[in-house]
């Protein structure tokens, strides 16, 4: 997208300043609105703190960065995206309140501009039916924070025209991120696939098989992840993580598949909700001992190999159902949450057979359907087939 043309950010919390800081580094005007005085009061300050050390991290010099400030406009309403052929919604996540929004925002905007909502969970489709032209909305969802994050992705309603699809895809590569294109399903992608990543991790803890440190070993030093899923649920927050889970289990029509626990659950009830409250499987007072991980490699193996089979399980279903291509879901769970390696190509590794195997003896022991086995894969094993 020319970059003469304006980009208008509806909400300056966490998500819209970031939108906002990538459109503006990718030299837009942009135009930033929120409804509320006292955040308009603090969203400036905010952004230069966020700036700041995007140019450290990225070495810009002070005029590079203060150039992107200067790009970016704060608003009392939303006048200003009469000029804006993009316009991004990032409010609360209520589709109440989005439709409304977006039903102002067709009032000011010119006929041509795409409506795009970041929205984590709601469904595209509800949001585009309450506007008058439904074929302009689209679903572009960035990660946090969104200036690092490399992935975006681009989810159609059913009602959004292939035009707008080809835009939306344009506009966020010319803003140097790699988009995916997603079906307009609960969670998309990433929020999807990465469910058992949680979740088996959390089976795991309430049947007693490892404590919370073990099973973060284990999938630090022998899976290869990043962080842990127990430390990563503290760092994501115990309450965000578990509302996403339940959100995906009630869109599901409660497949129980994506059933919330209830530790987590307890968790959030009383407060520990990880880092942002100094405690949540962890606790993160200085004086706090350090629960010690059980380093057996056999245990070890078994923990990454019942996580991993779940998640490559879920990846393969996600393709199975047209979610996302192959490739996309592979790149979605590497740009999204940094997985070591594509879900897929994981269990080409694995090999399709032993995945299926893996799935069929947790499905045999629990009889419970959350163990069912992707009938592609299933496929794909009588086949002799491979992702790649
Ligand atoms: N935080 C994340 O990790 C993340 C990641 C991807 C997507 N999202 C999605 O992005 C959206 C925003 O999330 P966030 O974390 O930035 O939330 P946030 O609470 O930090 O910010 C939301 C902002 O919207 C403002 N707002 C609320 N109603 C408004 C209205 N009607 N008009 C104008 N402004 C309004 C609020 O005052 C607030 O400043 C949600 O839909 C969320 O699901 C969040």
């Amino acid at each position: 997208m020319d970059t003469n043309t304006h980009i208008g950010i509806v909400g300056a919390g966490t998500m819209g300043i970031g939108i906002a800081q990538v459109a503006a580094t990718a030299g837009h005007k942009v135009f930033l609105y929120d409804n509320d005085a006292d955040v308009r009061l603090h969203a400036a300050a905010r952004l230069n703190d966020n700036v700041q050390n995007i140019a450290k991290k990225k070495k810009w010099t002070d005029p590079e960065a203060e150039a992107v400030l200067a790009r970016i406009t704060f608003m009392e309403n939303m006048d200003a995206f009469r000029t804006c052929e993009l316009v991004v919604e990032a409010i609360v996540e209520d589709l109440k309140q989005k439709m409304h929004t977006f039903e102002g925002l067709e009032v000011v905007v010119p006929t041509t501009s795409i409506l795009a909502t970041n929205t984590s969970s709601l469904s595209i489709t509800s949001i585009a039916a309450g506007c008058k032209e439904p074929q302009r909305v689209v679903g572009i969802h960035f990660f946090n924070p969104a200036p690092l994050m490399q992935l975006v992705e681009i989810i159609p309603a059913i009602q959004t025209s292939p035009e707008v699809i080809a835009q939306a895809q344009n506009i966020i590569k010319s803003w140097g991120k790699t988009t995916v294109l997603a079906k307009d399903t609960p969670g998309f992608i990433v929020n999807r696939v990465a469910r058992p990543f949680y979740s088996e991790a959390l089976r795991i803890l309430e049947e007693g098989v490892a404590n919370f440190a073990t099973i973060d070993w284990a999938m630090k030093q022998m899976g290869g992840f990043r962080m842990g899923p127990f430390e990563l649920m503290d760092f994501i927050g115990q309450d965000v993580n578990y509302k996403v889970t339940e959100t995906v289990y009630q869109s599901f029509f409660y497949d129980p598949r994506y059933k919330p626990s209830f530790s987590q659950k307890r968790l959030v009830e009383a407060g520990f909700l990880g880092r942002k409250s100094g405690r949540g499987f962890y606790d993160y007072d200085t004086n706090a001992e350090k629960p010690q991980p059980r380093e057996d490699k056999n245990l070890g193996t078994q923990i990454v190999q019942r996580i991993v089979t779940m998640l490559t399980n879920e990846a393969a279903d996600a393709v199975f159902w047209n979610v996302a291509t192959k490739e996309d879901v592979d790149l979605a769970m590497t740009l999204g949450v940094n997985y070591p390696k594509g879900l897929l190509q994981w269990a080409d590794e694995i090999g399709i057979q032993k995945v299926v195997e893996t799935m069929d003896n947790l499905y045999d022991f629990y009889r419970e359907d959350r163990y069912r086995c992707s009938p592609l894969l299933r496929k794909m094993a009588k086949l002799n087939e491979r992702f790649y």
